[in-house]
C-alpha cells in the first residue's frame, strides 16, 4: 500500500459536513436565538409539516428522540400491559426497550439472512391472541418486506409500526418507509442520516387521531394549559435542534445519493472479495445506507486488522435482542432466531458518510483485502 492509501479512515466524521453548512446553520440557530421561544414553536411546525411531507403522509409529531417516538406510539394506540409486540430479534436496543417502557412485552421474531429485516414467516409463527402490534426495522436504511407485513398484520387485526430510525428516505415500490404502518418512528440522533446537534425524533402518521393523542403524551397529558386529562410525558423536539434539521433536510437529498453512490463503489470493489458478503438491495425496495454493513466469517479479527490500520469499524449490533441481558426475563434461548444470531456473530459496518472521497473509499476496499488474505494466511 502507498502512503496515502494508509490514511486513516474513521467510521464517521461530522466535522466536514459541519464545515460545509456552517454558515446556513449559524444563521438558522440565530434566528431562533432572536425570538428565544425554546419549546413547541414555529420551527418545529415547519419541520413536522416538511418530514411528513417526504413520508407521503399528513401528519409528524416531533419528539424527543427515536425512543420516546417508538414508546408514545404504543402508549398512543393503547399498547400497555398484558399485551405483546413482534419485533425483530436483530436491530439496536431501543426497539425492544420501547416496547417494555409502554408496559407490553416484546416478543422477538428472526431476519432474512439478505436483508436483515424481519422474517414474514418467523412473525406469523409468533403471532398469539396478545399480540397488538408488529415493529417493522428498516435496518441499515433497507425496507423491510413491508407489504407482506401489512397483510399480515391487516390478517390478525394488528398495527403496523415502522421503526424508521436508520432510514429516512428509503423506498418500497417507489412509496416511502414511514408511510406503510399506522406510523413511522424516526431518530435523528447526529450519527443517522438526517442528524440533530443532540438528541431528537419525530412520528409521522396519516392518522390524524393518532398524532393528535402523541401531541397530548408528549406534552404532559395537557388537554389545555395546565388541564392534565392522563399522564402524559415531557418528550418535546425543541426549536434549536427543529432549525438545524430544517437547515439539513435541504440537503438531505444530495447526501443520500452520494451514500448510495459509496456504497455501490465499495460493493464494485468488495464482491469479488470471495469472503466478503457485500449488502443486497431487495428488487422493489431502495436503500439510503445509513450503513454499509458486510458480512464476513472471523469478523472480529477482520475488525481488529482494518482498527491497526486506522479503519474505524462497529458490529451493528454483536447482541441480538432476545439474548440481551436487560431482556433475560423473557426467556429468549440461544437458538430461537438462528439468523439474528448469525447475522450478530458476521456483520461488519465500515466507514460510509456522504465526504468520504475516492481515495479513502479505495483505502478501505484495500485494507480489507488485505485483512482478509492475513486472516486466512
Ligand atoms: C433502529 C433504531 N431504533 C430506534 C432507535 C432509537 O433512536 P434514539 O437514539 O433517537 O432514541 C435507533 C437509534 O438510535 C435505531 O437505530
Amino acid at each position: 500500500m502507498t502512503e496515502l492509501s494508509r490514511s486513516p479512515v474513521p467510521l464517521l466524521d461530522l466535522r466536514a459536513q459541519y464545515a460545509a453548512l456552517r454558515d446556513e446553520i449559524r444563521l438558522a440557530l440565530d434566528e431562533v436565538l432572536e425570538t428565544q421561544k425554546f419549546i413547541l414553536g414555529p420551527q418545529l411546525a415547519e419541520l413536522e409539516q416538511e418530514i411528513a411531507r417526504r413520508c407521503g403522509v399528513r401528519f409528524g409529531v416531533g419528539v424527543a428522540s427515536g425512543t420516546d417516538a417508538l414508546a408514545l406510539t404504543l402508549r398512543a394506540l393503547g399498547i400497555g400491559q398484558g399485551h405483546e409486540v413482534i419485533v425483530p430479534a436483530f436491530s439496536f436496543i431501543a426497539t425492544a426497550s420501547a416496547v417494555v417502557l409502554a408496559g407490553a412485552r416484546p416478543v422477538f421474531a428472526d431476519i432474512e439472512p439478505l436483508y436483515f429485516t424481519l422474517d414474514p414467516a418467523s412473525v406469523e409463527a409468533r403471532v398469539t391472541p396478545k399480540t397488538r402490534a408488529i415493529i417493522a426495522v428498516h435496518l441499515y436504511g433497507h425496507p423491510a418486506p413491508i407489504e407482506m407485513l401489512q397483510e399480515i398484520a391487516r390478517h390478525h387485526h394488528l398495527f403496523l409500526i415502522e421503526d424508521s430510525a436508520q432510514a429516512l428516505g428509503a423506498t418500497w415500490r417507489g412509496r416511502p418507509t414511514g408511510s406503510f404502518g399506522i406510523a413511522g418512528c424516526l431518530s435523528f440522533y447526529p450519527t443517522k442520516n438526517l442528524g440533530a446537534y443532540g438528541d431528537g425524533g419525530m412520528v409521522v402518521t396519516d392518522s390524524e387521531e393518532l398524532a393528535r393523542r402523541l401531541r397530548i403524551l408528549r406534552n404532559h397529558g395537557q388537554t389545555e394549559k395546565y388541564v392534565s386529562t392522563e399522564l402524559g410525558w415531557n418528550s418535546r423536539l425543541d426549536e434549536l435542534q427543529a432549525a438545524v434539521l430544517r437547515v439539513k433536510l435541504r440537503h438531505l437529498d444530495g447526501w443520500t445519493l452520494r451514500r448510495q453512490a459509496v456504497a455501490a463503489r465499495y460493493t464494485e470493489l468488495l464482491a469479488p472479495l470471495e469472503p466478503v458478503r457485500v449488502p443486497r438491495i431487495a428488487p422493489l425496495a431502495t436503500h439510503v445506507f445509513h450503513q454499509y454493513t458486510i458480512r464476513i466469517a472471523s469478523r472480529d479479527a477482520i475488525a481488529e486488522r482494518l482498527a491497526e490500520q486506522g479503519i474505524g469499524t462497529a458490529v451493528h449490533y454483536p447482541v441480538p435482542l432476545h439474548l440481551q441481558p436487560v431482556f433475560a426475563h423473557f426467556e429468549g434461548r440461544r437458538g430461537d432466531c438462528p439468523e439474528a444470531e448469525r447475522a450478530a456473530a458476521e456483520v461488519l459496518s465500515l466507514p460510509i458518510y456522504p465526504e468520504l472521497t475516492e481515495a479513502q473509499i479505495a483505502c478501505v476496499a484495500s485494507a480489507v483485502a488485505d485483512a482478509v488474505s492475513a486472516v486466512r494466511a
